[in-house]
């Protein structure tokens, strides 16, 4: 049965870090209404095992679901290299994650072929940005690099410090080596350092925002599906759910979403149903 259109979209991620998500959600998609799960108590995803992180992205899944979606967003980019595939096989609604428009946009951008990936470790290791590339570009090349201490940079707002500098100069060092002219930002929390990115890989290397990505291609699917929104006068609503205390998620929620939050209730995720 076709979910109706007027049901709010649900967005999961290990935490806060898919705010970035439907901070992009909410520019295209303006009148739609978000219910937005971070597994705040499990953070981080980026350094557990597939199996453990396909477990916590259906458990995240089936709470939405529960709330009543029209589809599904796996923000996180770990959960979407590792877990779409038994997403999909186990909920029968429209589930979007952002591995695939990245690489999608990747390919539209390089000129030389060669595209570099940064990531949490899990991400890294899954390999599921080289796939998507090289599946649909057999010659391209693809050099990834794990930065695992970029999400606690940016979650102690060292956006601009010089420490993140000459962290994120040590992890690009071997990717501009390799002549990559394109880098993909895997991760959800790495939009918010793009200008420092920037800085680094300077203009000739185009940086694709996973986020961005992702959003502009769940707007061109659900108007495909005929998904979107009656509703298209009023300003679409956001609720965020958390399974840790809401404190340290509302405090951190306007660097990522560019906006305060409603008020974010905290929830106890039930067993997965077999
Ligand atoms: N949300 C995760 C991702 O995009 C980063 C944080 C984590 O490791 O859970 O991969």
């Amino acid at each position: 049965m076709k979910p109706d259109s007027q049901l709010p979209i649900g967005v999961f991620d290990s935490g806060i870090g898919g705010l970035t998500v439907v901070r992009e959600l909410h520019r295209v998609l303006p009148n739609e209404d978000i219910i937005y799960l971070g597994d705040t108590a499990r953070v981080p995803y980026g350094t557990k095992s597939p199996d453990t992180v396909t477990r916590f992205a259906c458990e995240d899944a089936q709470f939405l679901i529960q709330q009543k979606v029209k589809a599904l967003v796996v923000a996180c980019n770990t959960a979407s290299a590792w877990a779409l595939p038994a997403l999909q096989q186990r909920f029968s609604l429209p589930i979007f994650g952002v591995i695939l428009p990245g690489a999608r946009v990747a390919l539209e951008k390089t000129r030389n072929r060669r595209i570099g990936v940064i990531g949490t470790a899990s991400t890294v290791r899954s390999k599921a940005y080289t796939n998507a590339i090289r599946t649909r570009d057999e010659g391209a090349k693809v050099f990834s690099e794990a930065c695992p201490l970029l999400v606690p940079l940016v979650e102690e707002g060292l956006l601009d410090h010089a420490a993140t500098r000459i962290i994120l100069e040590e992890y690009l060092r071997p990717l501009l080596r390799k002549q990559i002219d394109t880098l993909i930002l895997g991760c959800t929390h790495y939009p918010l350092l793009k200008k420092a990115i920037g800085k680094i890989t300077k203009r000739n290397v185009a940086l694709v925002d996973s986020a961005e990505c992702c959003a502009a291609s769940v707007a061109e699917s659900l108007a495909q599906f005929k998904l979107l929104t009656p509703q298209n006068t009023r300003k679409g609503t956001l609720r965020p759910y958390v399974t840790d205390d809401t404190e340290r998620f509302e405090a951190m929620a306007e660097r990522f979403l560019g906006f305060p939050t409603e008020q974010t209730w905290k929830v106890e995720l039930p067993a997965l149903k077999e």
